[in-house]
């Protein structure tokens, strides 16, 4: 895929391991523009890539798109993590939609059709999305590898693209920024927001992974793709 024209026409987002919820489509197709209109117009089309091992949460996250008119900007893969470099399709009904669509497909969507697989450097941004990296090490063990796993997000993202992750160690405390600096991300910032009464503290590398993102606080971590 030509990077240089991707580049000059879409923003593309990853919602890697998106399970069913539509909060990370929802934020960069409808309030992300709405926040930025108010200082500049965005000049690329954003359009939100949700992938995720588990067909049926995927089917039931399109059935939410539809119901609030989402569906044009996102689309959701079958695609697990460690392999989605290999092996990743868009479902039926996205197939289905495409086709009956008249807004024009990316060059990712053509791409994905075609050859079935996420190139490399393919993303602007990625998200994981609600302690995805904690389920990983600890819930989804069984039949995930963690490590390969988000070796494989490293390489989908574009050299300099963020990775935003959100609720550290909500349900499982694993240090989210050693795990992802040792498979090529650097930690840039973080923050924990009290959402009582809206004060916000940094977090940086000497913050204990436990007192992240404890009840009633909303954390979250920046990184860079290196
Ligand atoms: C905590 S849940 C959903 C988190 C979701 N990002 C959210 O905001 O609600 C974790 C998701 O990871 C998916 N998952 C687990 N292991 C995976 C893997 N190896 N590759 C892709 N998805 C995986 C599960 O199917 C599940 O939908």
């Amino acid at each position: 895929m030509d990077q240089t024209d991707e580049q000059a026409i879409d923003f593309l987002v990853a919602d890697f391991a998106s399970g069913e919820h539509d909060r990370v489509p929802s934020f960069f197709v409808r309030i992300l523009p709405e926040l930025v209109a108010k200082v500049m117009v965005l000049k690329k089309r954003t359009t939100v890539y949700c992938t995720d091992l588990h067909a049926l949460r995927l089917d039931s996250l399109m059935g939410k798109l539809e119901e609030a008119a989402l569906l044009e900007n996102v689309r959701v893969v079958h695609a697990k993590l460690e392999t989605m470099d290999e092996d990743a399709h868009l479902r039926p009904g996205m197939l289905e939609y495409l086709a009956n669509s008249h807004s024009s497909l990316t060059r990712l969507d053509i791409h994905l059709k075609k050859k079935c697989f996420i190139p490399p450097e393919t993303f602007d941004i990625g998200v994981l999305n609600n302690d995805v990296v904690g389920y990983l090490h600890e819930y989804y063990m069984e039949y995930s590898d963690a490590k390969v796993g988000l070796q494989k997000v490293h390489k989908c993202l574009k050299k300099g693209a963020l990775l935003v992750v959100t609720m550290p160690c909500s349900q499982y405390v694993v240090d989210n920024v050693g795990i992802l600096e040792s498979v090529g991300f650097e930690f840039l910032e973080g923050f924990d927001i009290n959402l009582l009464d809206g004060s916000v503290v940094s977090i940086n590398h000497f913050t204990e992974p436990k007192t992240m993102s404890s009840l009633g606080h909303y954390s979250f971590l920046i990184f860079i793709r290196r």
